[in-house]
């Protein structure tokens, strides 16, 4: 299967390494001998229709700062559309006003007939029906199960709360950043500031951190979720969002007190969608710690449930990443892998 890797950052280069750690169990279990064609991001890319060797190319891109262009002056969406390849991975910055560059990059697949697999949250926050709409038009894959969670499959975890039932709210933790930056405020008593500069170096926050702390990151991803399981066509935009930055040490310790954390919560209810920082109870399920996310599904018929997995990191997202392939895989060959 020839792919195009849009993006080289942490998740396009743990996505890399996790394909060759993986490479004779990827053949051997599904068939699946991926052939990266091509690597496109903001620095450059670099082009070799035979299978590029991954590892050469992150030891080049460490060295130099950027991919090699060899001279190519086309954009990176026309090298998306003019490759030969069956599926691109997008994983380019999200950006959650535009959607761009990933939201033309994903069209420009689409046009060109490829299958899609995205961890990207702007276009699905954007244009999420119209992406959806574009892929079926062109009788190709879309899959994005990376964007919500990381690693943790809470949207096919949802779809599959709603099949023979209904969910009639969804309430969830969904930044990893924030949660981060609340449990380290709370258990080791660091300053806000010192908690965000440690998140941006293990590279959970978004490239400007704002978004995750505005609550912005959480406002998209409870948009893709509710899209995702028909509750509403909301987009980003129709979110009501309160983020973390007033919280303050006096706050989170006046919550440790009585038994209580600060949390931001993200709630579909109905079809209205909100982010806010909220009090919760410490033995509520929803209380996870670190960098995890946790999601409850009300579901009309058999009450709550919950999923709770690390909602970021390069290597999490990554096998999300490749989740949606080995599935993209086993529809090709017209197999069921779940
Ligand atoms: N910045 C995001 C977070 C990354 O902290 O959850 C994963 O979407």
């Amino acid at each position: 299967m020839r792919l195009v890797l849009a993006g080289f950052g942490v998740v396009g280069q743990s996505f890399a390494a996790l394909l060759e750690h993986k490479e004779k169990e990827l053949a051997s279990a599904y068939g699946l001998v991926p052939r990266i064609v091509a690597v496109v991001d903001s620095t450059g890319s670099v082009l070799d229709e035979r299978g590029l060797d991954l590892s050469r190319v992150v030891r080049s891109k460490k060295r130099n700062g950027s991919l090699q262009t060899a001279g190519d002056r086309r954009t990176t969406s026309e090298i998306i559309a003019q490759t030969e390849a069956d599926v691109m991975v997008e994983t380019t910055p999200t950006n959650f006003r535009t959607g761009e560059p990933g939201l033309g990059h994903i069209r420009a697949a689409f046009i060109s007939k490829k299958s899609v697999i995205t961890c990207n949250k702007g276009p699905l926050g954007i244009a999420f029906h119209a992406l959806r709409e574009l892929a079926r038009h062109n009788s190709v894959e879309f899959r994005y199960s990376g964007a919500v969670g990381g690693g943790t499959p809470i949207l096919d975890f949802g779809r599959t709360c709603s099949i023979g039932d209904e969910i009639t709210k969804v309430t969830g933790i969904l930044n990893g950043t924030c949660n981060f930056i609340l449990t380290k405020m709370e258990q080791d008593h660091l300053g806000f500031q010192r908690a965000l500069a440690l998140a941006q170096k293990e590279g959970y926050a978004e490239k400007d951190p704002s978004l995750d702390i505005n609550g912005f990151d959480s406002a998209v991803k409870l948009a893709i979720i509710a899209n995702h399981l028909s509750l509403s066509r909301a987009t980003v935009r129709d979110v009501r969002v309160k983020g973390i930055a007033e919280i303050s040490p006096g706050d989170v310790d006046r919550a440790a007190a009585k038994g209580d954390a600060v949390r931001l919560l993200a709630t579909a209810d109905g079809g209205e969608l909100s982010v806010a920082p909220v009090v919760i109870r410490r033995d509520d399920p929803l209380c996870v710690s670190g960098t995890y996310n946790a999601v409850k599904f009300h579901c009309r018929y058999s009450g709550p449930k919950v999923i709770v997995g690390k909602g970021a990191g390069g290597p999490e997202t990554a096998s999300s990443l490749l989740r949606d392939l080995i599935e993209i895989r086993g529809s090709m060959a017209g197999e069921s892998t779940k």
